[in-house]
């Protein structure tokens, strides 16, 4: 069966890990499924990633949109349509909802680049199925980077109140999507998010919970 499901948070939301869970859970029942990401998820997308992501190389905010968007057009021609036509479930970390949460509600955008924002998401191929939204507070993800350490990229630098910009970004994306997003405590142990999400997605498959 192919699903399009896409997961969205701030930093440190556990994503990752998430997904890495449901996939080894749907390939248990027997399901066919991919991992994928954004900004990346095919060879010229992730090229496009390492500029995105470099903190040393300034970019200009029209051009860090369209290099979004860009990314975004290979990696669904190059990867995500090619495995949902062969009926692959294609779990997708992060999505056009993080463009409008980072470019969008983080940098304060104009109200001209949300329009663009929207448009250029309206004209893309294939929109999610299904969208996990995980809200984690600020004090967790904080301790999460603590922990993780390593290096930090051109968004993990940016201030709390940045960050606390995308997330409340996020939320209302939510607010506004309810058919196709849902929203998950993220701030609960691993297993319990995963668990809450194997519920809703086996409701999607038309499988047991177990
Ligand atoms: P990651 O750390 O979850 O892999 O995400 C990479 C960073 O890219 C993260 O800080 C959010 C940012 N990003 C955007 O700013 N806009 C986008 O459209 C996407 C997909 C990611």
């Amino acid at each position: 069966m192919s699903l399009f499901i896409t997961f969205e948070g701030g930093e440190a939301a556990g994503k990752s890990t998430q997904i890495r869970l449901l996939r080894a859970a749907l390939e248990r029942r027997g399901l066919d499924c991919i991992a994928t990401r954004e900004p990346g998820g095919s060879p010229a997308a992730e090229a496009m990633r390492a500029v995105l992501l470099d903190p040393d190389l300034p970019l200009a905010p029209e051009a860090e949109l369209l290099l979004v968007f860009a990314a975004r057009a290979d990696h669904l021609a190059a990867t995500v349509l090619p495995a949902l036509d062969r009926g692959v479930i294609v779990l997708c970390d992060r999505f056009a909802d993080s463009t409008l949460a980072y470019q969008g509600f983080g940098v304060q955008a104009d109200a001209r680049t949300r329009t663009l924002i929207d448009e250029l998401t309206a004209r893309l191929p294939r929109q999610p199925d299904l969208t996990f939204v995980l809200n984690v507070s600020p004090g967790t993800a904080a301790e999460r980077l603590r922990h993780r350490g390593g290096t930090t990229d051109r968004y993990e630098t940016r201030d709390a109140a940045f960050h606390a910009r995308v997330r409340a970004g996020f939320l209302a994306i939510a607010a506004a999507h309810p058919a196709r997003c849902v929203r998950i405590d993220a701030d609960a142990p691993a297993e319990a998010v995963h668990d809450a999400i194997l519920s809703v997605v086996s409701t999607r498959t038309g499988h047991k919970r177990g």
